[in-house]
């Protein structure tokens, strides 16, 4: 750690130490939620735009600390501007989702794919983890990212919008099938740019980093030849680098051992997966972050009485008095653009609550 960091909860937690109350932050805390995120896209344009000006991402990283006492910053990026460096045009297709100009249309295509120089073609991602850092003043730690390189992979084939969106993950998993070897290429060389994305955002400072297998659970038998191997060369090369690493691959339970082992310092759960079974399946070998669902946020009809007990209930599923060593409060997946603001202040007061009630007690 370069120098003393005011609040260390989320790196202590990560480290498996003990916390005077249990750290949180938001997948996805700067969004479209935000009116003043809605306010910045309107008059940026569009949502590449924000995420290449440094200057922009900064902004929006600090937006949601503005509001809330988070235990943590996120760099403000996309798991996409690998592919984007690669040549491929990323854009944001309002309704549908992200798409490339270039996408893949054959497998013989993929053995095209070069690497990109990340100092160069990715320097605005670097640049915002400066400016962040810089911002933060030490006050919170600031996670910095990449995505998995098969959750990278989902994305870059050809894909029609009006097939719907679960076609676009399941043609990635058919794909894979019939063209391994020219999938398995992809994924090494991938692995190679999220490898150096990561170092790089942590040379710049980023205390943490973060790696999102989003769509890891929709290989079913095939997580581990088309994920897991590579989830496991990447982490254990952070490791290397002593970077506090969490890994959040979803619907991906019935892996939770396997995961444990890859060298991450701690799994996201999502709420599929209970942390109480999540925490039996990896025996205290690395932290857990997660798991509320996302929807106890979501305006109108959230109630407050819910989302109150049902952050308890996430507390207390992952151990009751004392033992708290090790979960970092989190939603399962990121934050829908209907939660309502006011509800992500109350979701933080209650964990505050909640969690150094439970250490005061247990310490009576
Ligand atoms: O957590 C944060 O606040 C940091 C920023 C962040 C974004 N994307 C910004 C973003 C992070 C960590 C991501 C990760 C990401 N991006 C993932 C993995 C996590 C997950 O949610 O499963 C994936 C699969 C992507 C790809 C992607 N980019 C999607 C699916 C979308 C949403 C498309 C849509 O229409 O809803 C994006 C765009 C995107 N990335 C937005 C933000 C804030 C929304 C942009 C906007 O409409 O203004």
């Amino acid at each position: 750690m370069p120098d003393h960091l005011k609040n260390d909860l989320l790196l202590r937690a990560l480290r498996l130490e003990p916390t005077e109350r249990t750290p949180v932050w938001l997948m996805r805390q700067a969004g479209r939620y935000l009116p003043e995120y809605r306010a910045l896209r309107q008059q940026i344009g569009s949502f590449t735009a924000m995420m290449r000006s440094p200057e922009v991402a900064t902004e929006l990283a600090l937006q949601p600390l503005r509001r809330y006492d988070l235990d943590a910053s996120i760099v403000f990026s996309d798991i996409l501007c690998i592919p984007d460096a690669m040549g491929m045009g990323l854009y944001l297709e309002p309704n549908i989702g992200p798409m490339f100009e270039r996408p893949i249309t054959s497998a013989r295509q993929l053995q095209d794919l070069r690497l990109p120089d990340t100092e160069k073609e990715l320097h605005y991602v670097l640049e915002a983890v400066t400016r962040t850092t810089q911002a933060l003043e030490r006050k919170i730690p600031l996670i910095g990212f990449a995505g998995s390189p098969w959750t990278i992979f989902v994305y870059l084939l050809e894909w029609q919008p009006e097939s719907g969106k679960d076609a676009r993950i399941e043609n990635a998993v058919t794909f894979a099938r019939n063209h391994p070897e020219e999938t398995l290429f992809a994924l090494k060389l991938l692995t190679q740019a999220v490898t150096n994305l990561l170092l790089a955002q942590k040379h710049r400072g980023a205390d943490a980093l973060m790696l999102f297998d989003s769509w890891g659970g929709a290989l079913g038998p095939d997580f581990d030849t088309f994920s897991l191997p590579f989830l496991t060369q990447i982490c254990r090369r952070l490791r290397q680098d002593d970077t506090p690493t969490i890994l959040f691959s979803r619907n991906t339970t019935q892996w939770l051992g396997p995961l444990a082992q890859c060298g991450c310092h701690c799994l996201g759960i999502d709420q599929t997966c209970t942390l109480a079974h999540a925490r039996s399946q990896t025996q205290g070998s690395v932290a857990l972050q997660g798991n509320l669902a996302p929807h106890w946020l979501d305006g109108p009809e959230a109630s407050r009485t819910d989302l109150k007990e049902a952050v308890q209930s996430v507390l207390a599923d992952y151990g009751s008095t004392g033992d708290r060593v090790g979960h970092i409060f989190n939603l399962g997946q990121g934050i829908s653009p209907q939660a309502e603001p006011e509800l992500v202040q109350l979701l933080i007061d209650e964990v505050r609550q909640g969690s150094t009630r439970k250490a005061t007690s247990s310490s009576l």
